[in-house]
């Protein structure tokens, strides 16, 4: 990981693999089993799909059934590339872009979490069929059970850390950005009026030295004087202003972090 910032860089993950407990050994048995069981997660992705399909919340993110039926195919991949074992840079940006894309789209995380606990849990229960002795049809009869469910599950949960570490890590630019779009957005208005003010006091200003030192040659009227104090309280008001919106820009920038 950077010092920086969250993102998962592929020596930190492959240092989460071997904490994960992922060995070798077990990831080969979960490759053998991930071929033997694509017909299983095929099902288990058209049935995910379906239930996607038929709730409006989820079908909304879908253009139509071709971007379903294509984004199902993507989801496969992924998880051929997951039960493969490998743990590869493949894997990593398959794992990372999936957090980054649902994000993108505004996908909760409860909601990948659903669709993830759905097709994870037809794989375990396929998997929990495997018997390490006779063996099943199909499946080889050297295959544990428990060697399988315990190196997916282990699988599983890295994939689902990687992607959610990505969906927050996309979250937490797109607030950057925003803020950063904000604070200039808002440094330029806030220059715009100032320099409106300084031109409006300059005029005060020469209006009340006017008004205090009449020139002989203009009538100034009874109230002059009057007018001067009045000129030169609303100079003042003014420059309580720009001094107040000086302060406040100062606060803003250097609270967003832009000054
Ligand atoms: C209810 C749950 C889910 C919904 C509604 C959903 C929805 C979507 C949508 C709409 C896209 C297309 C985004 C775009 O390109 O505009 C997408 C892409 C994708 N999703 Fe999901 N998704 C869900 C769960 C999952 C899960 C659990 C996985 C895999 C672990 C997954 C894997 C993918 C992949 C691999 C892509 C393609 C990413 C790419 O463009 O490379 N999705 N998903």
């Amino acid at each position: 990981m950077d010092s920086g910032g969250i993102s998962v860089d592929f020596v930190e993950f492959r240092r989460l693999v071997d904490a994960m407990g992922l060995t070798p050994e077990a990831s080969e048995e979960m490759d053998r089993w991930g071929h033997e069981s694509a017909p299983r997660l095929k099902q288990a992705l058209l049935e995910l799909y379906t239930t996607i399909a038929d709730n409006p919340d989820l079908s909304a993110f879908f253009d139509d059934v071709e971007q379903l039926s294509h984004v199902r195919q993507k989801q496969y991949e992924h998880w051929r590339t997951l039960l493969s074992g490998l743990f590869d840079e493949t894997y990593l940006e398959s794992a990372k872009r999936i957090g980054t894309v649902h994000c993108s789209i505004g996908l909760e995380p409860h909601a990948f979490l659903t669709g993830y606990a759905a097709v994870l849990s037809a794989l375990l229960r396929d998997a929990s069929q495997l018997d390490g002795g006779a063996g099943r049809k199909g499946h080889r009869a050297s295959q544990s059970p428990d060697i399988v469910i315990d190196a997916l599950t282990r699988a599983a949960l890295l994939d689902i850390g990687v992607a959610l570490t990505s969906y927050s890590e996309a979250e937490q630019s797109r607030a950057r950005l925003s803020r950063l779009k904000f604070s200039n957005a808002f440094r330029q208005a806030f220059t715009h009026s100032m320099s409106e003010l300084d031109t409006a006091m300059g005029s005060l200003n020469q209006a009340a030295g006017q008004l205090a030192n009449p020139d002989p040659a203009e009538d100034q009227g009874l109230n002059a004087a009057e007018l001067a104090q009045s000129v030169t309280r609303s100079t003042a008001a003014v420059q309580v202003q720009l001094d107040e919106l000086k302060s406040k820009m100062n606060e803003f920038l250097t609270a967003t972090g832009a000054a």
